[in-house]
């Protein structure tokens, strides 16, 4: 059974934490479900560690598509989560709703997730839940407004963090399940936390948010450049190169396949 959006509202009250990952692909969500991720989110980040794009704003919507239903087929008990990316849904909630539904309906995943708080955005995802398409909301750092904020912490001065605050608590209210606090003070993370009830999905916000997410590109030590808060569990890149060297080898010595097999 896949996990719902209400049992994570329900962890959050007891104090269970979330563990959140991103994927891009079957082989890779099928490994994060079977070593029980909660949630598995189809970042858009997919653009930089899957598709080679310097930012997040140039993959598309059917690009997400193919991503998430290929990461849904891997996945028997996880929460998938889908990005909308960039320009999918910022003109106008008929359109949010299209790419939303398209979402859900053409790849199976349980939620979509939508980045900013200000009031457009949080009547979006109001009318989303209205029509019961489950949302994630996600404030502090948005990579989708790179142009705009730099990859820089937000929320250092009090008007911004009073700001941060508030589009949390609007999201909260507007219907959103969750909400994704990426790089924000810790003490900002900690008071969104415990003023909203829903749970916080914490990325580079210290440790007093419900859950927490990574890129699994960084975590597995693939990314070229990874930011200052993320944590390389295991170094994929060396892995990767030393057996691919291995193999080159060992066919160019004419040792690989043995001469006994077939
Ligand atoms: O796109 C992504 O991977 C994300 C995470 C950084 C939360 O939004």
């Amino acid at each position: 059974m896949v996990l719902t959006t209400g049992q994570l509202i329900q962890w959050k009250q007891e104090g269970r934490a979330i563990v959140t990952l991103t994927a891009w692909d079957y082989g890779i969500a099928r490994l994060l479900d079977e070593a029980g991720v909660d949630i598995i989110l189809v970042g858009d980040s997919l653009a930089m560690v899957a598709l080679g794009h310097s930012t997040t704003l140039p993959v598309t919507l059917d690009e997400m598509l193919h991503h998430a239903a290929a990461v849904r087929r891997g996945v028997k008990r996880s929460l998938v989560v889908c990005d909308l990316p960039f320009l999918s849904y910022q003109e106008s909630t008929s359109q949010a709703i299209h790419s939303a539904g398209r979402v859900l309906k053409e790849t199976g995943v349980g939620a979509v997730k939508l980045e900013g708080g200000h009031p457009a955005i949080v009547e979006t995802v109001a009318q989303l839940t209205t029509i019961g398409i489950p949302v994630m909301g996600h404030v502090g750092l948005t990579p989708q407004s790179v142009h705009r904020l730099g990859y820089r912490q937000q929320g250092k001065s009090e008007t911004d963090a009073e700001r941060i605050l508030a589009e949390a608590i609007a999201l909260s209210q507007a219907g959103a399940f969750a909400i994704v606090l990426e790089h924000i003070p810790a003490n900002l993370a900690a008071q969104i936390t415990a003023k909203i009830p829903i749970p916080t999905i914490g990325i580079g916000a210290g440790p007093d948010c419900d859950g927490q997410v990574l890129v699994s590109a960084d975590l597995l030590g693939l990314s070229s450049k990874k930011p200052p808060f993320a944590k390389a569990y295991v170094n994929l890149q060396e892995v990767i190169t030393k057996a691919v060297r291995e193999y080159a080898m060992e066919v160019r010595d004419r040792q690989f396949p043995p001469s006994n097999s077939s």
